[in-house]
């Protein structure tokens, strides 16, 4: 063969060896705890904290790297998060403002109180959740979009960079993510355009240790990036969601019932993520600030603390103040489930669930020595002439994602997402890569009366409770957790652990946990059971705890002197997450 023509094919072989074979992402080292300078950022997956931190330093503040991390975190924890869902994010900007996005999702117009009832009966969770009723108009990309515009420096399509990047090269499948598709595959085999991206040929979720790549996911992204927000409400990607909700896309064999949402175009045009008041609280001579209706975090996070300010706690008596804790979180849950709806819809008395001579009301039912009993009834904040209905609670599952990110300007941001369920609704939109949120399924469904029962334009109630403490106006603490209705009370029990108790953020954050919601028995994980606060909690104080998994897979930072930070990741629960500063000790 000529020499140049046995040159060229060399040169094509190894072209095409190149092209063939699967580039492996780098892998990242990931570590829980970071301290430093500069900014820092602390989420569940390591590929966003590091663009987010990658961001911080090359200037960006702490809104725009928010942004960054969450648009990754939408490829990487696709079951929890992403542009199919919605959020609350908390901003304290360096002018030492504290300000809050509601990018909760919102109910289409046609939504009516009975919507998941047939038969004179509510639907059972599993059928209301897999199907295109479930579905509401998702805020995610609207919250990164009026977050840039109001506090950011970037454009939105440059924010969405590193997460197009992620979604076309892929990410490695590890064992929390092959678990939460296993959990779903009798669903997402189902739907091929759910089953094409998370499931290999053969029906079982992709095997851990290799790559899934998005290309639909970039494909959205990349729409975003040149038409801004309005390339996910309007067009194309808005006609394929409505398609995919109005007309469930289920393959002929499908071996579930999928029933038809009713979202139009006209919903998904309308959606508005509206800047609202945070809430807040004195405690301790601290300021929390919190996310109000309609997510009913702030409102309960901050009536519970209020409450337990009226106690001395202390790390010498630990069991003790465990039981304070449990019992706060038991009578504000009973106020939080009577009156904690969209506040469009109904008058939450919001001020009197945070006033302090509520607290006292609710405070002077605690026995400091023995468990209430629940179901414990709500207080009365105000006359309300429905109270009747105050027991019922809607089920919210343990998923959602919690990102913390400070630049060194004196920008926090506190942001929790979500699409509900691991998974939610199940429906990947065919084309676009993204699963939407099941998220009118944390209305109470089964009521027609309650304040949270579903109606056309509103928006469910939440749980989620991105929190900023300031000390004297300057950042102190900024911290959330994903986990469904625990979400309020592994922010609570931090936020005790941390300002009473004396454990440090990364201590806090990686302690057992127990969470008592005005239900029976007080739900804990294992470690906690066994613990001797655990045990002398049983025996002495006469909690009824009960085993349960994982709860909460936070993340939060803690403001040092000299302008260092330390930011902190759950180290082992959903296989840890990961914190890193831009200029570490
Ligand atoms: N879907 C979880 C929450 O909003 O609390």
């Amino acid at each position: 063969m000529h020499r140049f023509r046995l040159l060229a094919l060399l040169a094509l072989l190894v072209l095409a060896v190149v092209v063939a074979a699967p580039v492996t992402p780098a892998q990242s080292t990931k570590v829980p705890t970071a301290v430093g300078t500069g900014g820092g950022a602390a989420t569940v997956d390591v590929l966003a904290t590091e663009a987010a931190v990658e961001a911080l330093r090359g200037g960006a503040n702490a809104v725009d790297a928010a942004v960054v991390a969450a648009a990754v975190l939408g490829v990487t924890e696709p079951f929890s998060c992403g542009i199919g869902g919605g959020g609350f994010m908390v901003v304290r900007t360096a002018d030492g403002t504290v300000t809050t996005i509601d990018g909760r999702e919102t109910a289409p117009q046609a939504m009516r109180p009975d919507s998941f009832w047939e038969g004179g009966a509510p639907l059972p969770f599993s059928e209301a959740r897999f199907s295109g009723l479930s579905a509401g108009v998702p805020g995610t990309v609207e919250t990164w979009a009026e977050a840039l515009r109001r506090f950011g420096t970037m454009e939105l399509g440059e924010a969405l960079q590193p997460a197009i990047e992620v979604a076309r090269e892929g990410f490695v499948v590890d064992q929390t993510f092959f678990d939460q598709t296993l959990a779903n595959v009798d669903f997402f085999d189902d739907v091929p355009s759910t089953a094409e991206i998370y499931l290999d040929p053969d029906g079982t979720p992709r095997d851990v240790g290799t790559v899934l790549r998005n290309p639909d996911l970039a494909r959205s992204y990349q729409r975003l990036a040149l038409k801004g927000a309005k390339g996910f409400y309007r067009g194309a990607l808005a006609a394929a969601m409505v398609r995919a909700v109005r007309n469930p896309p289920v393959a002929a064999d499908a071996n579930h019932v999928w029933r038809p949402g009713v979202m139009t175009m006209r919903d998904v045009k309308r959606y508005e993520a509206p800047e609202r008041e945070p809430t807040r609280v004195g405690y301790r001579g601290l300021d929390v600030y919190g996310m109000g209706p309609p997510s009913s975090g702030g409102s309960t996070v901050g009536e519970a603390l209020n409450i337990l300010e009226g106690f001395s706690l202390s790390a010498a008596d630990r069991a003790r103040a465990f039981h304070l804790y449990l019992e706060a979180s038991r009578f504000s849950f009973a106020d939080r489930n009577a009156y904690l709806a969209d506040s469009d819809y109904f008058d939450v008395p919001l001020a009197g669930l945070l006033s302090d001579g509520f607290a006292a009301e609710r405070r002077a039912l605690i026995d400091p020595t023995q468990a209430a009993t629940s179901p414990v009834a709500p207080g009365d904040p105000y006359p309300y002439d429905t109270a009747g209905e105050a027991s019922v609670t809607a089920v919210q599952s343990e998923t959602t994602t919690h990102l913390t990110v400070a630049d060194r300007w004196g920008n926090v941001v506190s942001y929790t997402f979500t699409i509900e369920s691991t998974g939610g609704n199940g429906i990947v939109v065919p084309g676009w890569g993204f699963l939407l949120n099941n998220e009118l399924t944390d209305f109470n469904f089964d009521s027609l009366t309650h304040p949270n029962r579903v109606e056309g334009g509103k928006r469910p109630r939440s749980s989620m409770s991105p929190t900023i403490v300031l000390d004297d106006g300057q950042p102190f603490l900024a911290l959330g957790s994903p986990g469904g209705s625990t979400i309020i009370t592994t922010v609570l029990q931090l936020l005790v652990d941390r300002l009473d108790l004396g454990a440090t953020l990364p201590e806090a954050i990686a302690a057992p946990r127990a969470t008592q919601r005005n239900t029976a028995s007080t739900l804990a994980e294992a470690a906690f059971i066994s613990s001797p606060v655990g045990q002398e909690l049983a025996s002495t104080y006469g909690h009824v705890l009960a085993p349960t998994g994982e709860i909460g897979a936070a993340t939060g930072i803690e403001f040092l002197d000299g302008g260092r930070m330390l930011a902190a990741a759950e180290p082992e629960r959903r296989g840890g997450g990961s914190a890193a500063v831009v200029d570490p000790d």
